[in-house]
């Protein structure tokens, strides 16, 4: 089954030169890059991808934070992409993930973990719908 996440490299990420790392990790697994473009994103895209963190005291720091520069949108394609994805990212307090995924590598802020990731069938849905046009997703088989 065709299972796509959205992935999304953060303002710090960018910042920090981390794109091709983070590209490189989900290429080498075996995932296929099937929609990809940078944006800064305004206040109402940022508001709506985080809307179930609506209410919460982080909620003003994580939308600014996210507005704040550029975001590598991603979608990511491939069997089980949207939990090993988030395998693969760590756990959401970068103190807590494992050494070898790309918070535990790179990260020690809450704030600053570099990466997004779906975590859910339906949040992937969600999200992509949110990030990009229909029309902006190839279709593509992977030569192998
Ligand atoms: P992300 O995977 O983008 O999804 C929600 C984000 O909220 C999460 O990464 C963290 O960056 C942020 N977050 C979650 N809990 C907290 C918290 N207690 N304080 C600050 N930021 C948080």
């Amino acid at each position: 089954t065709k299972e796509r996440s959205f992935i999304a490299i953060k303002p710090d990420g960018v910042h920090r030169g981390m794109i091709s790392n983070i590209i490189s990790r989900f290429e080498q697994k075996g995932y296929k890059l099937v929609g990809i473009k940078v944006i800064v994103p305004g206040m109402d895209l940022a508001k709506a991808h985080y809307a179930e963190h609506e209410g919460k005291p982080f909620f003003n720091k994580l939308t600014s934070f996210l507005t704040s520069g550029p975001v590598v949108a991603m979608v990511w394609e491939g069997k089980e992409v949207i939990k090993y994805g988030r395998t693969m990212i760590g756990a959401t307090n970068p103190l807590a993930s494992a050494p070898g995924t790309i918070r535990g590598d790179f990260c020690v802020d809450m704030g600053r973990n570099m990466i997004h990731g779906s975590d859910g069938p339906e949040s992937a849905q969600r999200e992509i719908a949110l990030w990009f046009q229909p029309s902006e997703i190839a279709e593509y088989e992977s030569a192998t």
